[in-house]
């Protein structure tokens, strides 16, 4: 059943586990991650950027594909598709005119009251449609629908007064982690995390879960941490095997291309779904 995030990540804060996000590229993507939490049994976060969106042919088609994917392969577990990082009211509003049943409204370079004013907008919007809102407060840098952007670290004062202003349903600070790969080992604040969980009833989001090494993951899911994203870590493992396929095989049919990564992302999907879930 497709639904919003609210009673998972609830659940998940409850319970000290996290919901895995895994964001989507394609038609085959969506497939094997729907696939494999149903194997798992799992409640699962299906993440779509705005570059994703624009990729596939946009929200309505993300939306029907994966309600589509849905009922034809009997998925019977709660799945939230989620826009990833939407950059406007006018793109949360389109995505939950689509069926979208999470956004992500990221205003985080603007300045804290800009990003209150137009957080509270996608709020408003979003919860008379029974749609959750994610936010942004401080910026998580990295690599992102090849844009780069350097990190500023999210203040204590500034997450609770955001989250009384805005009415957020989840709370993604920025807190040392990047998008892509890191140089070097992550330096995440695993202090303010804990302290921002403590002041707040509602839960947080770790983005940039690629590269994270488990024992830090472990880490901030104590810290309160119950939504983590991750992208990149599915994109390399599908890229590895894919070349592996080209190098070895003449074939030219797509369908063998692409499907040569099934297996390695299915595995990484269990891999981490396990580690977020069961502690
Ligand atoms: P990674 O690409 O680093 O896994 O980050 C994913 C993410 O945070 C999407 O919002």
């Amino acid at each position: 059943m497709l639904v919003n995030n609210r009673k998972m990540l609830l659940d998940a804060k409850e319970n000290h586990y996290a919901i895995p996000h895994f964001n989507i590229n394609n038609l085959e993507w969506t497939k094997y991650i729907l696939e494999e939490m149903e194997s798992l049994k799992k409640p699962l976060i299906l993440g779509v950027s705005e570059g994703a969106i624009q990729y596939m042919g946009g929200y309505k088609v993300v939306s029907h594909l994966v309600k589509g994917l849905m009922e034809d392969l009997n998925i019977t577990i709660p799945v939230c598709l989620h826009l990833d990082h939407g950059t406007s009211f006018e793109s949360c509003k389109e995505a939950i005119e689509s069926g979208f049943t999470s956004v992500m409204i990221d205003a985080s370079q603007k300045n804290l009251e800009e990003n209150i004013e137009i957080t509270k907008q996608v709020v408003e919007y979003a919860h008379l449609k029974g749609v959750t809102v994610e936010a942004e407060v401080g910026h998580i840098g990295g690599s992102k629908d090849h844009l780069i952007s350097t990190n500023t670290n999210a203040q204590l004062e500034e997450c609770i007064h955001f989250v009384r202003k805005t009415g957020i349903d989840s709370l993604a600070p920025a807190l040392g982690s990047v998008h892509g790969l890191y140089h070097g080992k992550p330096n995440l604040d695993f202090k303010t995390m804990k302290e921002i969980s403590g002041m707040l009833d509602i839960p947080l989001v770790l983005h940039g879960g690629t590269g994270i090494p488990n024992d830090q993951i472990r880490e901030a899911i104590t810290c309160g941490i119950n939504k983590i994203n991750i992208n990149t870590e599915l994109q390399i493992a599908w890229y590895h095997e894919v070349k592996k396929f080209i190098e070895k095989n003449d074939s030219y049919d797509p369908r063998k291309i692409i499907g040569s990564g099934e297996d390695a992302i299915k595995e990484k999907v269990r891999e981490k779904t396990e580690m977020f879930m069961n502690r």
